[in-house]
């Protein structure tokens, strides 16, 4: 099996340039972010801090997350029920952000990512699969971009939702994200040593995908 990690901050183009990759090479693609949302999302409807470790161990117990591919997407499903877009919201973002904090969601979900490369060729895509979740990974690129650069991309993919957004104010938000990000003392955020590092602060989405996919080759050969 093949295993390509793919991790870097919060608006990177991550998610857009290894669906892409995914499809191209005929490999699943792994969302690992989207389980983290829905956790958050899972705490938000319970009433629950996203701080609180012993109460989140607790909801952990009675939820279900799993993942379906169908539509040529990843699905998540929150005790059966689709929540794949609705923890694509700024509030489950900055929730997710502090869960994923947690060692207990963190283990949680571990074994979960991990089932997937067992059994298929996988672009995994998240902050710490090279480091922490597929360490043996055949290839790790770290994709990146200044934090200006992604909160500009931010802003127009919130206008094409028709939804206005304050480029400070969501400059200010990915900012704190990744500090919350890479200052968190389990599985923080950074490149793994053996990583290629891409920064996409100056080129397009194509551009980012044809840098990607010729890693990926010259790292499987
Ligand atoms: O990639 P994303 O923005 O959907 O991720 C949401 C949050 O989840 C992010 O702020 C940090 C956390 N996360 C993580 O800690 N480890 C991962 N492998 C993926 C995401």
């Amino acid at each position: 099996m093949i295993a390509v990690a793919i991790d870097g901050p919060a608006g990177a183009g991550k998610s857009f340039v290894a669906k892409t990759v995914a499809k191209q090479l005929g490999y699943i693609y792994v969302d690992t972010g989207a389980m983290y949302r829905t956790i958050g999302l899972a705490c938000d409807r319970a009433g629950i801090l996203a701080d609180d470790a012993e109460k989140i161990a607790e909801l952990l117990k009675g939820i279900n997350i799993s993942i379906k591919y169908f539509d040529d997407e990843q699905h998540i499903l929150l005790g059966g029920e689709d929540v794949s877009e609705l923890i694509r919201t700024e509030r489950v973002s900055m929730l997710a952000s502090r869960v994923s904090a947690l060692p207990v969601v963190r283990a949680y979900l571990l074994e979960l990512q991990r089932s997937f490369a067992k059994s298929n060729n996988v672009i995994m895509d998240g902050r710490d699969i090279g480091t922490v979740v597929l360490p043996d990974a055949d290839v790790k690129i770290f994709l990146t971009a200044s934090a200006k650069a992604r909160a500009k991309r931010r802003v127009l993919q919130l206008a094409e939702k028709g939804e206005k957004a304050d480029l400070n104010t969501v400059l200010a938000d990915i900012e704190k994200r990744d500090y919350n990000d890479s200052h968190r003392k389990i599985a923080p955020l950074r490149a793994a040593e053996d990583a290629v590092i891409i920064d996409t602060s100056d080129i397009d989405r194509d551009e980012s995908v044809n840098r990607v996919i010729n890693t990926i080759k010259k790292g499987i050969i």
